[in-house]
């Protein structure tokens, strides 16, 4: 959420940034900026524009900005709307120090108080203006002293870099919002996310919170908040730069909701023990020293959380369920060092997922995240970690990092159901076979892209969607509504189908279609009887079911058919029509897929 790029080096620095910047768009497109040092003492140079970056690189039409040292910044508006007086940077009154924040100032109001009386005059309403004025107001010649003093007396997350006029240098400092790191010969980068760093360097290091970092051409030095020397080691990132970029599709989304076969190869990969019955995980936790597991995360994150606790449940007999992060950090839980909390998380930012995992460390509980992103915050925060491997995921409304998260919990629950004696050879054999052809099964659903596109005309002039599922496939109800509403802005609802006769079905109307999962389960019969009702009430159903059902063509006004798997891995198979629905009806409605209204992806705020 927001995104920070700064360069030092040869190269047109501002080129740098602003490309940095266009890779770094999907962490928030309100208003973005730039700012250069020409060098020689001489004012820096800004140019911000409220909207999105191709607002700005407009504006770069017509001024040259030179200069060896730059910062740049997309905004996810938190304090003060939209406006190119809101726009980072910030830089002091007389043009000599300029500052850009991720994150929120807590005690902004006092401090901004407190400035004003001093005689600072302040040109925004964000908070992260009063960084600009404690550190004008702490420089004595020396901008890493200066900005330690300014976060001495800040309370908040922050991650935010600044260049003075008379330095050669950019200032970094981090507590809480990620930043990291590109290392090169003679040219050094900084970030807040590895993409902006794919086309120029994969040596990076991660800061951690507190670090102050001092980057010049030659090297960057990280110092803690007493400015006492620190090591960072710096790393190889496995992700090449043209997996972050669209590569000939037309949004993000598209390209990594096709990727998905080759995504669930990558999660799988080396993961299968020889005899094809078990699951190698290189995790330290002992699967039989663990009664009741709490998953914690948000949003799409979540729904595969729940997909993941029924896996668990069901395979392992387990005790599991999820809990909505931001709702678990706040609860006063009852968890105990026999709890296991599982964090899932494709950046590995969230705040609310960090948070939910700091209390369960405080309470002494084993943390593992299911995760995407190496090098993130909660990578360094729980005891284990399983990565999805899905690779960058870049479009704001996750796909590809959701199916590999459902693929990672089955891997999870088999080594825990093997590992606690529940789970049986051939019935272990089986889902791993499964799971082996499942690549397979999702280039064929991936086929249903025409199919969605006939019917997008459908969602898109409907009042209002209802999704439903039962099962394990009532997470799917839930990400596919999910998908639809963020992309759309069509508004959809998600219910268990059970459910729907305890109150929904009075929404049943020609204009509220029902986008129903009846593909094959033990409840088939059930799901059968609840689009009778639907139908029986002018309902229009849309039923996504599996290849050769004979019978619901009569019980559906659509089908959609996607390849007939085990139920318990059916989820990740009929995603994909779900997606590719949502998809195909914001692209009939004319909306930004990759960039919808008020998101942002990796949400660092709470
Ligand atoms: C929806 C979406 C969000 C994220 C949520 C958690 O398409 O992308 O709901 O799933 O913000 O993000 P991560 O997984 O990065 O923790």
């Amino acid at each position: 959420m927001c995104g920070i790029v700064a360069y030092v080096g040869g190269r047109e620095a501002a080129d740098v940034v602003v490309d940095g910047l266009r890779r770094l768009e999907y962490r928030g497109y309100d208003s973005s900026g730039v700012v250069v040092a020409p060098g020689a003492g001489a004012a820096l140079q800004v140019v911000k524009r409220a909207g999105k970056l191709s607002v700005l690189q407009d504006a770069l039409r017509t001024v040259r900005l030179g200069g060896a040292l730059a910062l740049g910044h997309t905004r996810w508006a938190t304090h003060g709307r939209p406006s190119d007086a809101n726009a980072h940077p910030h830089l002091s009154e007389d043009g000599r120090l300029a500052v850009i924040h991720n994150g929120i100032i807590e005690n902004y109001l006092p401090l901004r108080e407190a400035l004003q009386r001093d005689g600072h005059v302040f040109g925004s309403e964000t908070d992260s203006e009063v960084l600009v004025h404690l550190i004008e107001q702490a420089y004595a010649g020396d901008l890493a002293a200066a900005v330690r003093s300014a976060l001495r007396q800040v309370r908040g997350a922050y991650a935010l870099v600044a260049a003075h006029a008379g330095h050669e240098e950019v200032v970094a400092a981090r507590a809480t919002s990620p930043l990291v790191v590109g290392v090169g010969e003679g040219e050094q980068w900084l970030a807040s996310d590895v993409p902006a760093l794919l086309p120029y360097t994969r040596r990076v290091a991660y800061l951690c919170d507190g670090d102050v970092a001092v980057m010049t051409c030659a090297g960057v030095r990280v110092t803690d908040m007493d400015g006492r020397e620190l090591e960072r080691p710096v790393e190889t990132v496995d992700w090449d730069a043209e997996a972050a970029e669209k590569g000939g599709y037309a949004h993000f989304m598209l390209k990594e909701i096709e990727e998905q076969p080759s995504v669930l190869q990558q999660t799988l990969g080396g993961r299968f023990a020889p005899d094809g019955r078990d699951v190698l995980l290189d995790l330290s936790l002992d699967p039989s020293a663990i009664d009741r597991i709490v998953i914690t995360a948000a949003g799409t994150a979540a729904y595969a959380g729940t997909v993941g606790a029924a896996l668990l449940e069901t395979l392992a007999r387990v005790p599991a369920g999820v809990e909505i992060a931001s709702e678990l950090r706040y609860r006063d839980p009852v968890l105990d060092e026999r709890t296991l909390v599982i964090a899932v998380s494709q950046s590995g930012e969230t705040i609310d997922t960090l948070e939910a995992v700091r209390e369960a460390r405080r309470r002494g509980v084993p943390t593992l995240a299911v995760l995407n992103v190496k090098g993130s915050s909660l990578a360094r925060e729980v005891d284990d970690v399983l990565y999805v491997h899905a690779g960058p995921e870049i479009g704001v409304a996750s796909t590809k990092a959701y199916l590999a998260m459902l693929a990672a919990f089955a891997l999870l629950a088999v080594r825990f159901g093997r590992a606690r004696g529940r789970l049986d050879d051939e019935r272990a054999e089986a889902l791993l076979r499964g799971l082996r052809g499942l690549p397979q099964a999702l280039e064929a659903a991936l086929a249903t892209r025409s199919r969605a596109r006939e019917l997008a005309e459908r969602l898109a002039t409907a009042r209002s969607a209802l999704f439903l599922g039962r099962g394990i496939n009532v997470a799917s109800a839930f990400e596919g509504a999910l998908k639809l509403k963020e992309i759309s802005y069509v508004h959809a609802e998600a219910y268990a189908m059970g459910e729907m006769k305890h109150g929904p079905i009075a929404l049943i109307e020609p204009s509220v279609p029902v986008v129903a999962i009846a593909t094959t389960s033990a409840r088939y019969d059930k799901t059968i009887a609840n689009l009778q009702e639907v139908r029986a009430r002018d309902g229009v159903v849309i039923a996504i079911a599996s290849e050769g059902d004979g019978t619901i063509a009569a019980h559906a006004d659509e089908v959609i058919e996607v390849p007939r798997v085990d139920e318990l891995l059916s989820p990740l198979v009929n995603v994909v029509p779900l997606q590719l629905l949502a998809y195909e009806t914001a692209l009939r409605l004319g909306r930004d897929v990759d960039q919808p209204r008020n998101l942002a992806k990796s949400v660092t705020v709470e």
